[in-house]
């Protein structure tokens, strides 16, 4: 039995369904259901007897303290956090709340779990700590990719709030022997992501006549991940990684924002083209840029390769085209997330400032 924090949201419960898909090991799942959570993801779940599902907050210590003992599982994987930049800058209490207090309790909570079990429960435990390359800042155009040995620069509400959490679970390892394993990865997508994160909100704007929104002149640059990679990564630290050892995961995929945007434009152009025979590249809207925004992030990933001889199995390409067909192949599931609060966020993020002249 394996404890999954933040399994009802987009990385999580993509985790959680290849796991209940391919372990045979029973899983709990503990989410808070904010508005990033969703059941709805989960329901090919609801008759299996091996995914237990459980509504709270990894910050609620008694709760955790009752899961543990009664599950008893021989690993955690935490995925539950705040994760949006974006909203981490419109409020960033939240994202203190859950990714350093929240974190900070359900590591004392699993550290007095931890320290009863018999030797060679204890020994066999595993934490692992699922975080982001943001921790690291941001590279210019010539910079090396991220190693692990980069120095914690973070530049947002929600990187701070990401490197704080791993400082947590680092000093865990060192102070109190907490078997631990953190992985940064860099950004992901594919099936099942909130559509407030750059590609799915482009899927779901374009198909609906909206404008694309693209921060300032586009040529931010971030490096990008299949969901079913990060999580084939994660199984495979969890398996085999050296404890108290952080691993890097990306899979070298590199490319400009305008470029993400233009590639989703032109699968759709091909899929599903726009009625009046235009591409969706029309769409396209140069908007005032994020505050802070972080120009480069970019992964290298060698060393979870080497020792532990993951790689990834998707491309750019393959990976793209799958997600962009998964959107049109699940009209239902974007319909039920953007309804109630994500009209809101839509509203402050997007309408109550102008759009920027084209660049
Ligand atoms: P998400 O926002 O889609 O999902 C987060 C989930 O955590 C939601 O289901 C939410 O309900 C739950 N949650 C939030 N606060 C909680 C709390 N206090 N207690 C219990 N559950 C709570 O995020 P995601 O994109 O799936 O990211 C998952 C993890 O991976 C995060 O830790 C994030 O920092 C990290 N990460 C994300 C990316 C990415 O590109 N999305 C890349 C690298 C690392
Ligand atoms: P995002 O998906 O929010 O991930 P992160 O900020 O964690 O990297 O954004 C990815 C990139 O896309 C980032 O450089 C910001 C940019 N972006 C836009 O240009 N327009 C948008 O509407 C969004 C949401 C993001």
């Amino acid at each position: 039995m394996i404890l999954v924090t933040g399994g009802a949201g987009f990385i999580g419960a993509n985790f959680v369904l290849d796991w209940a898909a391919q372990q045979g090991e029973a899983v709990v799942n503990l989410d808070k259901l904010t508005y990033a959570g969703n059941l709805e993801t989960l329901a090919s779940l609801d008759d299996n007897p091996k995914h237990v599902f459980v509504q709270g907050d990894i910050g609620d210590s008694a709760l955790l303290d009752r899961l543990l003992a009664e599950h008893k599982p021989r690993a955690i994987v935490n995925f539950a956090a705040e994760s949006h930049v974006d909203r981490s800058i419109h409020g960033p209490e939240d994202f203190v709340q859950t990714n350093v207090l929240g974190t900070f309790r359900l590591l004392e909570s699993v550290r007095g779990y931890w320290s009863a079990l018999p030797a060679d429960q204890k020994a066999a435990f595993r934490f692992l700590h699922v975080s982001t390359d943001e921790v690291y800042g941001s590279l210019s155009a010539t910079d090396p990719a991220f190693t692990e040995e980069n120095k914690y620069e973070p530049n947002s509400p929600y990187s701070a709030s990401k490197a704080a959490s791993d400082h947590l679970v680092r000093a865990w390892h060192h102070t109190y022997g907490l078997p631990v394993l953190t992985t940064n990865c860099s950004n992901n997508y594919g099936p099942f992501h909130f559509p407030e994160k750059l590609i799915p909100l482009m899927i779901v704007n374009a198909l609906a006549g909206k404008p694309l929104p693209v921060y300032g002149d586009g040529m931010q640059v971030r490096d990008w991940l299949y969901v079913k990679d990060h999580c084939s990564a994660i199984r495979r630290v969890l398996e085999a990684g050296r404890l108290g050892e952080t691993y890097n995961v990306g899979g070298w995929n590199e490319k400009p924002n305008i470029e993400i945007v233009n590639t989703v434009c032109a699968l759709l152009d091909e899929l599903r083209p726009r009625a009046d025979g235009k591409s969706y590249r029309e769409q396209i809207s140069y908007v005032t840029d994020r505050p802070g925004h972080d120009r480069r992030y970019a992964i290298d990933a060698r060393k979870l390769e080497r020792e532990l001889g993951w790689k990834p199995a998707e491309t750019f390409d393959t990976g793209i085209r799958k997600t962009v067909e998964w959107y049109l192949a699940n009209g239902e599931w974007v319909a039920n997330v953007q309804s109630g609060a994500y009209r809101e966020w839509v509203q402050k993020q997007y309408e109550a400032a102008p759009a920027k002249a084209a660049a």
